[in-house]
């Protein structure tokens, strides 16, 4: 019988597969491609080219060169007697935030909303770069005398030499690397006795 010789030889051959020790095919362990990142070579730096017109918030205009240059080498020494003095920072951000931020902002980045129509405007006062270039002495000055030709008025009449000085203690606040102190507002600093 054919057929079933077949079988037989069938079966008897699926038991031999089955109890070959031939070891299955193991998939290839195939080594990753270790490829190393080669790094893009850097290119040189290309120098900036200089802009024609420097930052403006360093460079003194020369409306302010001219009204610093009228300054008395006598008022050349004087320096903020307010400076620090938590409670003049407190004082001086009222006045700024009510006299001086229409034109020089809230932060003093000469941005406040009427600057907009200025052709000389206020240059960035919280910039540490730019006040670095400006005395106690001068600031005194060009408070108390201002800007010929730009929008800064003189506030000689307005306010006293202590007013400006306590007025210019917050202005140094405002490129001091913390941002000017918010618990300032209003509070009196504590351990402060009251009256006087
Ligand atoms: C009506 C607009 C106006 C008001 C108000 C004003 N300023 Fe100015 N101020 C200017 C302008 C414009 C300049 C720029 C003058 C320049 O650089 O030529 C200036 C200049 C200055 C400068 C010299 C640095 C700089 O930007 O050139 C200081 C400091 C200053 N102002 C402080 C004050 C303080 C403090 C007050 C508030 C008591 C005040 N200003 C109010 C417009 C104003």
């Amino acid at each position: 019988m054919h057929f079933r010789r077949l079988s037989v030889l069938a079966a008897a051959t699926l038991i031999a597969a089955c109890g070959s020790d031939e070891p299955a095919p193991t998939p290839e362990a195939t080594p990753e491609a270790v490829v190393e990142a080669t790094p893009e070579p850097t290119p040189e730096p290309t120098p900036e080219p200089t802009p024609e017109a420097a930052p403006a918030t360093i460079e003194h205009s020369d409306a302010l060169k001219a009204t610093l240059a009228k300054m008395p080498e006598a008022d050349a020494g004087k320096t903020n007697p307010k400076l620090g003095d938590a409670a003049a920072i407190a004082t001086g951000k009222d006045e700024w935030d009510s006299t001086c931020f229409p034109c020089h902002g809230k932060t003093g980045q000469g941005d406040g909303p009427a600057s907009r129509a200025m052709k000389i405007t206020p240059a960035d006062l919280s910039n540490p770069e730019f006040m670095a270039t400006l005395t106690d002495a001068q600031l005194f000055w060009v408070m108390k005398n201002g800007v010929e030709g730009t929008a800064m008025q003189a506030f000689g009449a307005a306010l006293s030499d202590n007013q400006v000085w306590t007025i210019l203690a917050y202005v140094r606040t405002l490129s001091a690397s913390e941002a000017a102190p918010e618990g300032a507002e209003g509070a009196a600093p504590a351990g402060e006795p009251a009256g006087g």
